[in-house]
């Protein structure tokens, strides 16, 4: 079996991966807190953007639409060439000029692996943000990983892969835990294990204000309903306060 970094082989089966996501529907969401929260919009940066789906229906919206994430398979995966495309870790920024609005979709802030990192995105968030400007991502709490205790096995055949997923939440570690083992038909077998950190709700209210970012609305996913402790994925916005 040969072991592989997070989305190296994922990538090429991550669209059935995601055959039920409606795409449209989530980047309809995106655009209204964007249109809710900010007028003038101009600059967007989507981080950890996967292969692009959502890039691909919002960046003809914007002037300025920079699609990145850390995993160049994900991004080589994207159908979409006209999407500016940068590979890049979130938790290490390169852009030198600011964005006004920033987003991530799909729990992919989870990805950051503890408190300390958390931190320090927020703070280089809020340095690359404008002035009053906006930044916007989907967390997955503990309520929906509690589901996972006892580990859940899916199985898919997807072209010339058939993979297993096997999800599961260790509590005392706040971490949960997606294994895919990914065989193709000549016979070789890989290996992903992905680790996303389970974050307290209050912990994102702590690092992002400590950060100089103000929590502006914190959304039950898909709604604009508040969310709290319980919710399972809570759609955080926050805004970067004049200084
Ligand atoms: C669940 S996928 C979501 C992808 C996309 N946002 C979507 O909605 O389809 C998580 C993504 O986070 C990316 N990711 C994980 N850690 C990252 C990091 N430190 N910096 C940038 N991207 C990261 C992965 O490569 C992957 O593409």
């Amino acid at each position: 079996m040969i072991k592989v970094k997070p989305y190296d082989k994922v990538a090429l089966i991550y669209n059935s991966l995601m055959k039920d996501v409606d795409y449209n529907i989530w980047s309809e969401y995106i655009k209204k807190i964007a249109d809710i929260h900010l007028k003038g919009i101009e600059r967007v940066l989507e981080l950890a953007s996967g292969n692009c789906s959502i890039g691909k229906i919002l960046s003809s919206k914007f002037r300025t639409f920079i699609a990145s994430d850390i995993s160049f398979s994900m991004l080589k995966s994207s159908d979409s060439p006209d999407v500016t495309k940068i590979c890049c870790d979130m938790t290490s920024l390169p852009f030198k000029t600011k964005f006004d609005f920033i987003f991530s979709a799909f729990d992919s802030i989870n990805y950051i692996s503890n408190r300390k990192k958390l931190f320090k995105f927020f703070i280089d968030i809020n340095n690359l943000l404008n002035d009053g400007c906006i930044f916007t991502f989907d967390a997955s709490m503990e309520s929906n990983s509690l589901n996972y205790t006892v580990p859940k096995n899916t199985s898919y055949r997807f072209n010339d892969y058939s993979f297993r997923k096997v999800s599961r939440y260790k509590k005392l570690k706040k971490t949960h835990y997606n294994l895919f083992v990914i065989d193709h038909i000549s016979g070789t077998e890989y290996k992903e294990l992905h680790k996303q950190k389970i974050y307290n709700f209050e912990t994102y209210f702590k690092l992002a204000e400590k950060a100089g970012l103000k929590m502006q609305a914190y959304y039950n996913y898909f709604t604009f309903e508040q969310a709290g402790p319980e919710s399972e994925r809570v759609q955080f916005v926050m805004r970067k306060t004049k200084v």
